[in-house]
């Protein structure tokens, strides 16, 4: 099955407009964020000497100071991310402090902003900046990566790269970057994304949809719920997958009177559908594109997205490969209190295992 579907045209068309308006914004007071900043910044010079820990964030030292400090950060912060409250399912939290100047050049690729941010010499804010994102993101639940994507480091650069112009991953830059569930293709894969901005000078749109905003009527909620078709994992993380099972999952689900939804059609087989599904489907599809919201984030801007409810996805644009493109930084997170459906559990996800140091033992399926 691996390799038989086809690429799904882009699904959604391309937007300028941005709706921040829709968007639920949640400012932390000035010395709120400085207190953030300066807390990352202490742990930063505490394992300074280490170049290691700042390419790989895995250095056990780092974890548990990320782990037992985050605790500090005023109240101010902790409550600013909790999930997202609204049924757009998703939040801004403005804005760390951050200036241009301290980035150096914009990488070209992970693997560049991996050697960077732990280079004796280069070293920018790119690093404390890491930390800064564990922290919020540990405020919120459980930071975790994967072993096949940017080498397990729990914190994702994204930035446009030469020669993945037209691919469907964050690496990508002319085409429309599709919406999609981050890592549908997973039974644990996050239930909060976060996107911290460190550079955006076009004022690029991220796209985000909710499910729980789209109209769709009793026959097709009913076609969507069937285990009928795979999610096959994105191009992040290779395209060699022989022996792995290929489950048929459903699109739609709900515990405990909560969505949880999975839309990845890039690396669906919709083909492989009967008429019905495939109409369904394509409803979704128009109503995800309907409820649509760009958001054009700004430095030091942080966008939390529910990723149960909500697909994000990016607006085409010119990269500029000189040093001062778009950069934002990713983190998975876990809430463990949250629950997914019980079919999940024998899901195999294809080989693909987390990097989950923070990871409690609190189950995750009904
Ligand atoms: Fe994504």
């Amino acid at each position: 099955m691996p390799g038989r579907y086809t690429l799904a045209k882009s699904v959604l068309s391309e937007r300028k407009a941005l709706h921040p308006s829709e968007l639920e914004r949640r400012d932390l007071p000035a010395d709120a964020a400085r207190a953030v900043r300066s807390l990352a910044a202490e742990i930063s010079v505490t394992l300074d000497a280490n170049a290691a820990t700042a390419a790989t964030l895995t250095d056990p030292a780092l974890l548990h100071h990320i782990d037992t400090r985050y605790r500090e950060l005023p109240a101010t912060v902790h409550e600013a991310m909790r999930p997202p409250a609204g049924d757009t399912g998703v939040t801004i939290i403005g804005s760390i402090p951050l200036r241009d100047d301290e980035l150096g050049r914009t990488p070209i690729d992970w693997q560049q902003a991996a050697a960077w941010a732990g280079h004796p010499e280069r070293r920018c804010a790119s690093y404390e900046l890491d930390i800064v994102m564990l922290l919020l993101a540990r405020c919120a639940g459980e930071p975790f990566g994967w072993q096949g994507q940017q080498a397990g480091r729990l914190v994702n650069n994204i930035l446009p790269t030469p020669g993945k112009e037209h691919e469907q991953s964050g690496a990508s830059s002319t085409t429309l970057l599709a919406p999609h569930t981050e890592d549908a293709f997973h039974p644990q894969r996050a239930n909060l994304l976060m996107l911290g901005c460190l550079r955006n000078p076009d004022l690029v749109g991220t796209t985000v949809s909710s499910v729980r905003r789209v109209e769709l009527d009793a026959a097709q909620r009913d076609q969507l719920s069937r285990p009928l078709l795979p999610i096959l994992p994105d191009v992040s993380y290779g395209t060699d997958f022989p022996d792995a099972e290929t489950p048929p999952i459903p699109t739609l689900s709900e515990v405990d009177g909560q969505h949880i939804f999975r839309f990845d059609p890039a690396y669906t087989p919709l083909d492989d559908a009967d008429l019905d599904y495939r109409t369904a489907y394509a409803r979704l599809t128009s109503e995800l594109e309907r409820v649509c919201i760009a958001a054009a984030l700004e430095p030091g801007e942080v966008l939390l997205v529910d990723n149960d409810v909500v697909v994000h996805g990016r607006v085409p644009f010119s990269p500029r490969y000189d040093g001062t493109d778009r950069w934002l930084k990713r983190v998975n997170i876990r809430l463990p209190q949250r629950l997914r459906p019980a079919a999940e559990a024998t899901e195999t996800g294809y080989g693909q295992c987390v990097v989950a140091p923070f990871r409690t033992t609190l189950g995750i399926h009904t």
